[in-house]
Parts: structure tokens; sequence; C-alpha cells
């Protein structure tokens, strides 16, 4: 005789949803954007169907859809032309430049809306690194100063929130003490924790042109082997100010997620990088995988694993599935 029946609590749709541990809601999500130089811009991203690099005239109309369809966060990353590229990212740090003036429209725009800017070099740098490359080396502290002065032109701008996305040592605390000097301390910072050097980036570097012209990201990003590593990432980025963990990418790294989250008080954001979304949305389209039910499972397993804040390609979609 069977009298343990855990099917019981899945007899029925009302049941089920009773019984439902974790929800996925609007308010979770950052929806990252690409933007480029131009007038009256919409590219789509060959390698991620349905995500489009827009001027900013365009962004502002994409913006003004997302803020209908209930979206409040948003993730912006420039596409630099290459002209403007150089060693040193400077133009990072010029308060005309694409970047700035992206922000300034937005928030001008858009005032409600909260903005996490991206500080790291790559985008900018002629190297397509994360950091100043001197023979070969992508150096630490040399880089921090570049990072503390984009972090001011973006808060500057109108950033609520930066990412130091770059996993150099000292960032964090380098882009508070700048921060806070200069009077911005009501500017957040999101740290990219524990970002792995991943080949889910790939996308990502074909949108906005930025992926490293020699040599890879180890030496910075992460080893997608190690997870102790994480904790010393996320104990020392706590201790230099950050008002946020993340971990990216998500969907390969949810044992991560629930590891800062088991040993953190902090929020945790997570990633659902480029490459990701174009797994799936790829199946989908080729008709191997019923694509948005892929998509909402992805999402619910990463806020399972402990994220509060899911930054994803999806968000859009999601909101569209929510209003259907
Ligand atoms: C820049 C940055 C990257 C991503 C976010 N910020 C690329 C990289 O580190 O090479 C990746 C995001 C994605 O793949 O969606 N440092």
């Amino acid at each position: 005789m069977i009298t343990k029946r855990p099917r019981r609590n899945r007899y029925n749709e009302v049941i089920r949803s009773m019984v439902q541990e974790t929800a996925l809601e609007l308010n979770d999500f950052i929806f990252p954007l690409f933007i480029i130089e131009g007038q009256n811009q919409k590219v789509e991203v060959g390698s991620m169907p349905g995500i489009n690099r827009y001027s900013v005239d365009t962004l502002l109309d994409e913006v003004a859809s997302c803020v209908d369809l209930g979206i409040k966060a948003f993730a912006p990353f420039p596409s630099i032309p290459e002209n403007l590229k150089d060693k040193y990212a400077k133009e990072s740090a010029n308060p005309e430049g694409l970047f700035p003036r992206a922000i300034r429209e937005i928030k001008k725009n858009f005032p409600d809306v909260v903005l996490m800017t991206d500080v790291a070099m790559d985008p900018y740098s002629s190297d397509g690194h994360d950091g100043i490359v001197i023979n070969g080396e992508i150096v630490n502290d040399e880089t921090l100063e570049v990072l503390g002065n984009m972090a001011l032109t973006q808060a500057q701008a109108g950033a609520d929130i930066v990412g130091p996305s770059d996993m150099m040592d000292g960032r964090v605390g380098h882009i508070r003490r700048v921060l806070d000097e200069n009077g911005f301390h009501k500017v957040g910072i999101m740290s990219y924790t524990a970002k792995y050097a991943s080949a889910f980036y790939g996308p990502f570097r074909d949108a906005l042109d930025s992926a490293p012209k020699m040599g890879d990201k180890k030496t910075y990003q992460m080893n997608p082997a190690n997870s102790r590593e994480a904790l010393i990432e996320a104990a020392l980025d706590t201790e230099e100010g950050a008002d946020y963990l993340m971990v990216k990418p998500a969907l390969a790294y949810l044992d991560i997620i629930k590891l800062l989250r088991d040993n953190s008080h902090l929020p945790i954001a997570a990633y659902n990088v480029s490459g990701e979304y174009a797994m799936v949305k790829a199946a989908g389209l080729k008709g191997w995988i019923d694509g948005e039910k892929a998509m909402l499972e992805s999402l619910l397993s990463i806020k399972r694993a402990g994220a509060d804040i899911i930054l994803s390609y999806f968000a859009k979609d999601f909101a569209k599935y929510l209003q259907k």
C-alpha cells in the first residue's frame, strides 16, 4: 500500500500553482540594449534573432515600447566605431561620446527607468581587452584609473547603477571611492563578481565587435572549473562596497548562483548571456524545441537557483508572454 503520494500536490493546475515555490516577475528583469552611432538605425544582431542594435533616436522608441510592456530596468552597451578605439579606451571618458549621450537621452525621456551601465574597457579598446595591454599582459592597477574615469562619466550622464564587468582586482573599491569623492554616493555598484571565461559571450562580441584581437580573457575572467574562487571574489566585492553581486553566465553556473545566495545577504544577480539566448532562440526557430517553454523554464531555473535579478535578452519576450 502506497500512502505517501507526492503526485497529490500535482493533481491539478490550482493545486500546482498553490504549492509552486518560485515565480518569475517582470520586476526581476534588466533588459540589455545595444547602441550604435547614426540615425534611424535598427540593425539585427545576426547571432541573436530578435535583438537589435539601435541608434539613439530609435533606441528611445525601443525603450518606450519596453516601458509600455512594464520593463523598468535596462543595461545599455555601446558599440564604438573602430576609429575611436585605442589602447587606453580614452573614448570611455568622453562626456560627449555615444554612451553618455545615450544615457542622458534615455534618462531625459524616461526619468523613472533604472539604467545599469557597463564599466569595462573592451568596447573602447583597440586590443579588445578589458584592461590595458602592455607587452601582451593585461595590467591591473593601471586599468583601475581608466575604470574609475569611465564610471564617473557614466554617473555624470545619469547612470543609476554601474556594473564593472572586467574582473580586475580592486575595481569595486576604486570605483566606489571615485564615485563618492565626486558626490555620487547614490549610484550603486552591481559587481560582475563571478564572471567566467566563457564561450557563451560570442554573440555579444559580434554585437559590439569587441572580441579580443589576440589571446583570451583567462588571466582575468574565472576558470569555469572553479566555485570556491567565487566566494573569494564575493568576499572582496562585499568588503569593497558592492551593492549587488552578479554571476555570469547564468545557466551553466546555477550552482554558483546558489553558492553566493547561501553565502551573502546582498541581492544576487545573474546574467543570462548572449550565447544562452542564442541557443534557445535558434533551436526554437528551427522547431527543434518549443522556444517559449524553454525560455520560461531557463529563466525560472535562474530564479530558483537564488537570483533576485536576471539580466536577460528574453526580458521583452517574457513581458509579451505575460500580456497574452
Ligand atoms: C564586457 C562584457 C561582456 C559581456 C558583458 N559585458 C563580454 C566579455 O566579457 O567578453 C557579455 C554579455 C553577453 O554575452 O551577453 N566586459
